[in-house]
């Protein structure tokens, strides 16, 4: 079967005050039926604009300059309103970082969900969402207007919202980090349990390495608007082949030792004024070399995922290795 979403050779720019910055640039992804895609990278990286333009929910200064976006064989760039408006309604299911925005403050949590869900639910049929997103007193949610919740709870009215209507796909924005740390984990869970329970693909985009590596079954790395590394978590995470990857996870691995300083990666992200013509890493990048900087790498396959990257195959022996060294 044909994977869910397809998004080919991507351009989105946005147009600032007086300057032109690059959200894409020549990104590619793919999403299969009932898998749970993890897109991580630093912010900046393109994670949220790749991630709204599967439902076009970008901003109006964003434009798409060139490149496809296929979600169940639609077309989403060419897609009429219409068309749109029954993706977003019917297909996808939306989940942002901070809840108490995407609520409407104003509106009791039962008023909302009726929206939601669309027709005339019974109470009944609200209160058994709730519940299902772990909301296990339904009737005081349902009477409470959206401050009168934790952040928590909030997150999970969301997510009873998104799942309402059995969207074919999630798509969760860093879902977990307006949260306490302490309940992270427990939202992600609800979050994977109902993915699983409706049988649809999960896409999550989070800087938190270590939260998604549990909870993806493959992983996209994205640098400067691209997808330059994509592949099975395991594979991605334990023998990365690109240097960013490499960095992404040795930072991550810093800050698990409380109190230790974590591993920085060095230098800033880049800003992009248009179309890439050398490695978008390369200024931060310990191994590059002349050819990174006169050739932009294209995504190959090496080692059992896909990487955009001139040396990923040295990467890839080099974090084996280490690998090996580890296990011995
Ligand atoms: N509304 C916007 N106007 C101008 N530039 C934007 C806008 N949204 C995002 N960008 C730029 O596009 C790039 C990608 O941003 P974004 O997709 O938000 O990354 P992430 O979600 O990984 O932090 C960044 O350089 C960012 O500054
Ligand atoms: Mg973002």
């Amino acid at each position: 079967m044909s994977a869910l979403v397809e998004i080919r050779d991507l351009v989105i720019a946005y147009d600032g005050a007086g300057a032109m910055t690059l959200g894409l640039d020549s990104a590619e992804l793919t999403v299969a039926r009932g898998e749970t895609l993890a897109i991580v990278g630093e912010s900046g990286s393109g994670k949220t604009t790749i991630g709204m333009s599967i439902g076009r929910l970008l901003p109006p200064e964003a434009r798409i300059e060139s490149g496809t976006i296929t979600v169940d064989g639609v077309s989403v760039v060419n897609a009429d309103a219409e068309a749109l408006r029954q993706l977003r309604r019917d297909h996808l299911g939306f989940v942002f970082q901070n809840p108490m925005t995407a609520l409407d403050p104003t509106m009791r949590i039962e008023r909302q969900m009726v929206r939601a869900i669309g027709g005339k639910p019974s109470r009944d049929a609200i209160a058994a969402l709730l519940r299902r997103a772990e909301l296990d007193d339904p009737d005081r949610v349902m009477r409470s207007f959206p401050h009168e919740l934790s952040g928590g709870m909030a997150q999970r009215v969301i997510i009873a919202m998104a799942i309402a209507r059995s969207p074919k796909l999630i798509i969760a924005d860093e879902p977990t980090a307006s949260l306490d740390a302490s309940i992270r984990e427990k939202v992600m869970e609800t979050l994977g349990r109902l993915r699983e329970e409706n049988g649809a693909s999960m896409v999550i985009l989070s800087h938190d390495l270590r939260l998604i590596s549990r909870h993806a079954d493959r992983v996209a790395v994205m640098y400067g608007g691209r997808v330059v590394e994509i592949g099975q978590s395991a594979t991605v995470l334990e023998r990365p082949a690109h240097p960013y990857t490499r960095a992404l996870i040795a930072a991550a691995a810093g800050n698990e030792k409380p109190g230790e300083r974590l591993e920085p990666i060095l230098g800033a992200p880049p800003v992009l004024r248009g179309p890439g013509l050398k490695c978008a890493y390369e200024p931060r990048c310990g191994i590059a070399r002349p050819e990174c900087a006169n050739n932009r790498p294209e995504a190959r396959p090496v080692a059992a995922r896909t990487v955009c990257c001139h040396f990923a195959e040295e990467v890839a022996a080099a974090t084996s290795d280490t690998e090996e060294a580890r296990t011995e």
